[in-house]
């Protein structure tokens, strides 16, 4: 076993089984969070942060998500330092002809870009909600729980920086996941020639959703508390 993980493929393997993890996640994430968008009183995005936040099967979750993070990064590091070590001459640029993307070639700097954004978001909301705790999470709400809705709103609509910030996370996550989601797939040998097309475009569709999504949370909440 701790020889197929140290070997290039069983470092592909764990890269791509994290990966699928962490794209279910983003998605249930996603839906949580359009609670903002869909619920303009905060009531159902701050039950559903108060259920992902106590129920016993999500806290069992979270730190499996952590270590698939963690894991994905670790194994990320790896194969980019092997990568490198085994072709000193950049023959990734020298010969990217039409087989390779831009994104497929730089998977590494989204990746770390991403890291970047997610520190930012982590200590924007999961930080106080875990652990300091802030004025805002304490404004009752109808239920008598931690009015997360308030922290995140308060948020985008008080620094347009912050939305530029999410925004800008959201398309580097996006360019991240056009070649995430169908190479996943392939390395873990769920995809041959006919999948390979249909596999791109299930992505392309994963990817539209999942990172226009994340994009126009922000951008809704500030709009409409310039409109309002
Ligand atoms: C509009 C965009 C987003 C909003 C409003 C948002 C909101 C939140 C909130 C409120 C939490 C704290 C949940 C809690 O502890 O109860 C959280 C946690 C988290 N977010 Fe986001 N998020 C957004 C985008 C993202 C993106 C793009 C990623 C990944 C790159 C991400 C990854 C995470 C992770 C890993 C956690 C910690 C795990 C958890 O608590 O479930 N988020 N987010």
């Amino acid at each position: 076993m701790a020889s197929f993980l140290n070997s290039s493929i069983g470092k592909k393997f764990l890269m791509s089984i994290t990966g699928l993890f962490l794209i279910t996640f983003l998605l249930v994430h996603l839906i949580v969070n359009s609670l903002i968008i869909f619920d303009p009183t905060g009531a159902l995005f701050n039950s559903a942060a108060h259920f992902m936040g106590s129920n016993p099967v999500i806290k069992i979750v979270e730190p499996v998500l952590a270590i698939g993070f963690i894991l994905h990064i670790i194994y990320a590091c790896f194969l980019t330092l092997t990568n490198q070590w085994a072709r000193p001459v950049d023959y990734d640029k020298k010969h990217a002809g039409n087989s390779s993307t831009w994104a497929s070639r730089n998977m590494f700097v989204l990746g770390s870009l991403i890291l970047i954004f997610l520190i930012i978001h982590l200590s924007n909301f999961f930080w106080k909600i875990k652990f300091t705790g802030s004025e805002m999470l304490d404004q009752s709400t109808v239920d008598g729980i931690e009015n997360a809705y308030l922290l995140v709103t308060s948020f985008f609509i008080d620094w347009w920086w912050i939305d530029l910030i999410y925004v800008l996370g959201a398309i580097v996550l996006g360019i991240h996941l056009t070649h995430a989601f169908w190479a996943a797939f392939q390395t873990l040998g769920l995809s041959n020639d006919r999948w390979r097309k249909r596999l791109e475009v299930i992505g392309w569709i994963y990817t539209i959703i999942v990172a226009g999504g994340f994009a126009v949370i922000p951008l809704w909440v500030k709009i409409s508390s310039m409109i309002n």
